[in-house]
């Protein structure tokens, strides 16, 4: 299993292209099977999480090109509307495509995506939507079998939040008998991206990116081409391993637009940020100020971003106090972040981190996605050297992590 070596101390410098985000990926991808016409995605990222959409895809029938940056999806012979046990469980996004088959098919057989290590992350809000909207949900033998003849449109209100649990819904309404209204839907910019990738496909949906989305089911959708934004996570990513080193980086592609609340804690942080149409720039301070903070749905600060957070505040001056409300168990980094020398106390949701003048390299474990990136980023700031270990976890949702570090000059090397 791959290993990253990193030798901390360098501040980044440099520019570097942002790729297409993750996870406004994963649903538009779904979003194919709603058509019999091809429908091209650009800025696909290369991710092991794309490709393991892809592959559940391509054995339900779809047919698959790719071809640099782009993708298309042609679903004319979707045949077998089931997405198994041995692809769900390494990516839980699995579950949305759900909404479209049963949409589309009138049948879907999905697995249940199970726990994972951040939590229990149940799908009982797409299972509640779906029955609402008239389809038959049986929950057997580890899968959701879900029937109809056309779904219905219906008034929904999801109990959380939840951003794939909402785009399952639209996606699912789109091809609905009448009118759905989704209450309390997430506004995440990826349900904005997803939104308008199904207009151009002539569905009838509004109100993406408010609390509120209103969709008038059509009889069919058409294909076309649709450029996926950028990603806001790698964005603010690579934003905080600028700040933690004392860097100065430019990240094109991208937009500030997105990222808010984030900036926000960055300029509360010391550092300076200028905002570009496109690009956005970042310059540290000779040392960071901790920075309190809180997950929440979007537009508040993104749970995607707390690790990250947490890596930054372990060196910075003062005491910072990290609250999760997303998810129960998105502390697992902490103890690797204290292995390098990190002055972390957990209770409960809350995590209180004294910044230290300096962290040391070790040995330590990626144990999820973001997890992994903090660490990378408090390996970057660490003396001597820090080994990763199972960064199987970054190639799922980063593109060339190890090259465009190197290329903003940081020395890091993937070792086997
Ligand atoms: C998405 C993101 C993930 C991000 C998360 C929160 C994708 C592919 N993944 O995950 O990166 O961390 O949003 O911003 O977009 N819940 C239920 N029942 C449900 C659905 C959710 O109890 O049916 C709970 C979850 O356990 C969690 C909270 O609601 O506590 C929010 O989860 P949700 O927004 O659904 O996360 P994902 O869509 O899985």
């Amino acid at each position: 299993m791959d290993k990253l070596l990193i030798e901390g101390g360098v501040p980044l410098a440099g520019e570097i292209a942002i790729s297409g985000a993750k996870n406004a990926a994963l649903p538009l991808l779904c979003a194919a099977l709603l058509t019999r016409e091809p429908v091209t995605f650009t800025n696909v990222p290369k991710l092991n999480d794309v490709g393991t959409m892809l592959k559940l895809l391509a054995q339900m029938g779809v047919k698959v090109a790719r071809e640099a940056d782009s993708v298309t999806l042609e679903a004319s012979g979707l045949d077998n509307p089931v997405a198994p046990y041995e692809l769900v469980k390494t990516m839980r996004a699995s579950i949305l495509v759900l909404g479209p088959l049963v949409a589309r098919c009138g049948e879907a057989k999905v697995s249940l995506p199970g726990g994972c290590a951040i939590g229990a992350r149940p799908v009982d809000q797409h299972i509640k939507g779906l029955t609402e909207m008239g389809a038959a949900v049986a929950v057997e033998h580890g899968y959701v079998h879900a029937r109809t003849t056309r779904l219905k449109g219906a008034r929904l209100f999801t109990d959380m939040v939840t951003v794939t649990g909402t785009e399952n819904l639209m996606m699912a309404a789109c091809l609905a008998d009448g009118e759905t209204v989704i209450e309390n839907a997430a506004r995440e910019p990826e349900v904005v991206d997803l939104a308008n990738c199904l207009v151009a496909m002539g569905a009838r949906v509004s109100g993406a990116g408010s609390d509120v989305i209103r969709i008038q089911g059509v009889a069919s959708l058409h294909g076309t081409t649709h450029r996926i934004m950028p990603d806001r996570i790698e964005t603010g990513t690579y934003l905080c391993a600028a700040a933690v080193t004392g860097g100065n980086i430019r990240l094109t592609g991208t937009s500030a637009s997105y990222l808010d609340a984030v900036i926000d804690k960055l300029m509360d942080a010391g550092c300076e940020v200028i905002q570009e149409r496109s690009a956005i720039s970042l310059k540290a301070p000779p040392r960071l100020t901790a920075v309190s903070l809180r997950t929440s749905p979007y537009p508040a600060f993104p749970t995607d971003m707390q690790a990250q957070f947490m890596a930054l505040n372990a060196v910075a001056d003062g005491t910072a106090v990290i609250r999760e409300t997303i998810f129960e168990n998105r502390y697992m980094h902490a103890v690797e972040l204290i292995r390098l020398g990190a002055d972390i106390r957990i209770d409960g949701n809350t995590a209180v981190v004294r910044g230290v003048a300096k962290l040391d390299g070790a040995t330590v474990m990626a144990t999820d996605l973001r997890a992994s990136a903090s660490l990378v980023i408090a390996g970057l700031v660490a003396q001597g050297e820090t080994l990763i270990e199972r960064i199987y976890h970054l190639d799922r949702g980063y593109e060339n992590l190890g090259q465009k570090l190197g290329a903003l000059g940081a020395r890091v090397r993937r070792v086997k």
